[in-house]
């Protein structure tokens, strides 16, 4: 039996009504059974004070403890001013100091933004992928999945209802799964 591997989803809003949020969720009914998804929120994070590596606060600490038990990193995020909100910024580098010990490196990790825009936050997905870079982070490359017209992607229940953009994530999220299985295995 194939093995399922555990996702730590990663949401760049605070919002209520979060369209990214609602998109995790969805992503998280929609996934094979290869994939287990859990939101781990960043909203009670302290802001990133290095001052702080040597005795992080608790929030901190249990925040790099669900990255680090996950064996992949799923980012849903808006743009802010072209890039990526500073919630999201903040947990990165939470999760990744003290130096050398960083929750992130190795994971296997995919970007998928939403904005009620057109551009469906390009520039958030490819800032975030700067870091992710930097942070060892394989990040998919294929599919991309820049969500535009976000204000109109769900039905009241919260579901996609587009079909085709339905089978678009449905691709995205098996290709998702090959990836978490390749990068994981060339850990091994
Ligand atoms: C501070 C701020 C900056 C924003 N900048 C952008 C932007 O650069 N590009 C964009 O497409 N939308 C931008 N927006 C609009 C967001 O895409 C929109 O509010 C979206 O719904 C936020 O995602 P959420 O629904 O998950 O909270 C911005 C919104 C805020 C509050």
């Amino acid at each position: 039996m194939p093995k399922t591997h555990r996702v730590a989803v990663i949401v760049g809003s605070l919002r209520r009504d979060s369209l990214n949020r609602k998109l995790a969720k969805a992503l998280a009914t929609m996934a094979p059974p290869s994939l287990a998804f859990e939101i781990v929120e960043i909203g009670g994070l302290p802001l990133y004070n290095q001052d702080d590596d040597a005795n992080p606060p608790a929030p901190s600490v249990a925040f790099k403890e669900k990255i680090a038990a996950a064996d992949a990193v799923l980012f849903v995020t808006p743009e802010y001013n072209r890039s990526v909100p500073g919630v999201l910024k903040n947990a990165i580098d939470v999760g990744s100091r003290p130096y050398g010990k960083s929750a992130w490196s190795g994971k296997p990790g995919a970007v998928i933004s939403v904005s009620p825009g057109a551009i469906g936050g390009f520039g958030a997905n490819h800032h975030l992928r700067q870091s992710l870079v930097f942070l060892n982070v394989p990040a998919m490359a294929q599919p991309e999945a820049y969500i535009g017209g976000g204000g109109d992607l769900f039905d009241e229940a919260g579901a996609v209802k587009k079909p085709e953009t339905v089978k678009f994530l449905e691709k995205f999220l098996a290709a998702f799964s090959t990836w978490i299985e390749r990068n994981t295995e060339a850990q091994a």
